[in-house]
């Protein structure tokens, strides 16, 4: 099955696990764009938690084609424990057609997000197939892309010997 790699990223971790796992998988990446961007800063936190809580939809576009018969490998924050905004508008609109769904949540913490789950479940009709979660510790420890390159080769059935534990 190909792959692609979908994408929303406000402050560039998820961008940059998915450009990881896109080059290794020589997949296209492809990005959730608002409509209109909501910026890296206080005012960007608090709507992004309003939007959170009230599940808004706000209105998205994409960075180009996103072929739904594909392995979409989803990678996006986590804000307020549930998915962000922009991602739940395109989950609502294609989630029910896509055929593999890979979810890559990004957050501050490491635990699990069944709050998260729940609505995917809710816009997809069903579970993920896989989950991959980074946290913010990944990142500080510089440990995400080595992360993410094992976690595409495994995507891949393909697990090198560099790789192993
Ligand atoms: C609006 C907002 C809400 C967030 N809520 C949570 C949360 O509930 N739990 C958590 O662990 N991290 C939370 N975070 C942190 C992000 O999930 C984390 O920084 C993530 O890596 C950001 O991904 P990005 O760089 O791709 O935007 C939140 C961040 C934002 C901006």
């Amino acid at each position: 099955m190909a792959d692609t790699v979908l994408y929303y990223s406000m402050s560039g971790k998820s961008r940059q696990t998915a450009q990881e796992i896109a080059d290794a998988l020589k997949a296209p990446l492809v990005a959730i764009i608002e409509n209109r961007p909501r910026k890296p800063n206080f005012a960007g936190f608090v709507s992004g938690i309003v939007d959170s809580l009230l599940k808004r939809e706000p209105k998205i576009h994409t960075s180009g084609p996103v072929a739904i018969a594909n392995r979409i490998i989803l990678c996006g924050p986590i804000w307020a424990g549930r998915i962000p905004g922009p991602i739940r508008s395109w989950l609502d609109e294609y989630g029910h057609d896509t055929a593999d769904l890979i979810w890559v949540p990004h957050s501050g913490q490491s635990r699990e997000w069944p709050k998260a789950i729940e609505e995917i479940v809710l816009l997809t009709g069903r579970a993920p197939d896989l989950i991959e979660s980074f946290s913010e510790k990944d990142f500080a420890r510089g440990q995400a892309a080595d992360k993410a390159r094992r976690f595409a080769a495994k995507l891949a059935g393909v697990v090198k010997n560099k790789f192993a534990a």
